[in-house]
């Protein structure tokens, strides 16, 4: 595992956004997987400033997101495929059909969830999965639990998720409780893994991650299994695995 630590969001993203465009550059062809929330906003604005500027294309990527509310249509401005068209997929030279994100109006939740797995599987699988770190330690929407969820699958979303996300809606209620994730094992089948923290408020999450031991309750710490995770944090975020002496890379 390499740990790059940064100073701000700022740095973070352009590390991170560096790592994407490593990968693209060296495989115009990558299969990417992608996030939401606030972690990869800075990211995204910095690939589409590449792009822009004639450095970047994504004409022959294809994309695959972690995660999609269940119950909203992909223009609801909450859904993720909103997120998505909005953060990046509008500004670059991505054709719509080469970006996937889980339907979340899909009525049968088993045949959808069946068919993404089918879908990345068809696309050779993932070549650099993005990944942002939730407080309570999950990635995708793998929640802490009694168990590792493997393949792509409908959660109940946990209550502090929901305290997290409801600042992104209207009301608490109008919050979705369910959301399509894919799993453990479909997040630990992609070859390389880039997980970005920033934020003092994350630093508990990543050091239960990477100096605890491994176990269900804090999903993300399944990653210290993946033979090739790069994490790129700022000071705050990484503070607590620092102070308990893991070993951060230079630049
Ligand atoms: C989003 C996702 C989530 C977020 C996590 C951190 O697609 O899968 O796991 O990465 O909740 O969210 P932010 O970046 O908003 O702190």
């Amino acid at each position: 595992m390499r740990i790059y630590e940064v100073a701000d969001y700022q740095e973070m993203s352009r590390c991170a956004a560096n790592l994407i465009s490593a990968q693209v550059l060296l495989n115009p062809r990558s299969v990417l997987g992608l996030a939401t929330g606030s972690t990869p906003v800075g990211i995204y604005s910095q690939l589409i400033e590449w792009y822009r500027k004639g450095d970047l294309s994504f004409a022959e990527v294809q994309t695959v997101n972690l995660d999609e509310y269940h119950g909203l249509a992909p223009d609801h401005p909450q859904s993720y495929r909103n997120f998505m068209q909005q953060n990046l997929f509008d500004h670059i030279d991505i054709l719509p059909q080469q970006t996937h994100v889980p339907n979340g109006l899909a009525k049968d939740a088993a045949k959808e969830c069946a068919r993404y797995e089918a879908l990345i599987a068809s696309l050779g699988g993932i070549d650099l999965q993005l990944l942002g770190l939730g407080h309570n330690g999950h990635i995708g929407f793998n929640e802490p639990a009694a168990a590792f969820a493997k393949e792509t699958h409908l959660v109940e979303l946990t209550e502090s998720t929901i305290e997290a996300n409801t600042r992104f809606f209207e009301s608490r209620e109008s919050m979705p409780r369910q959301a399509f994730t894919m799993g453990i094992k479909t997040i630990l089948g992609a070859k390389k893994i880039l997980l970005a923290v920033s934020g003092k408020e994350k630093a508990e999450a990543v050091y239960r991650s990477f100096a605890g031991p491994v176990e269900p309750g804090v999903p993300c710490s399944i990653l210290q299994f993946h033979p090739d995770v790069t994490l790129v944090g700022d000071a705050p975020a990484l503070s607590k695995l620092k102070a308990a002496g893991v070993r951060i890379c230079r630049k």
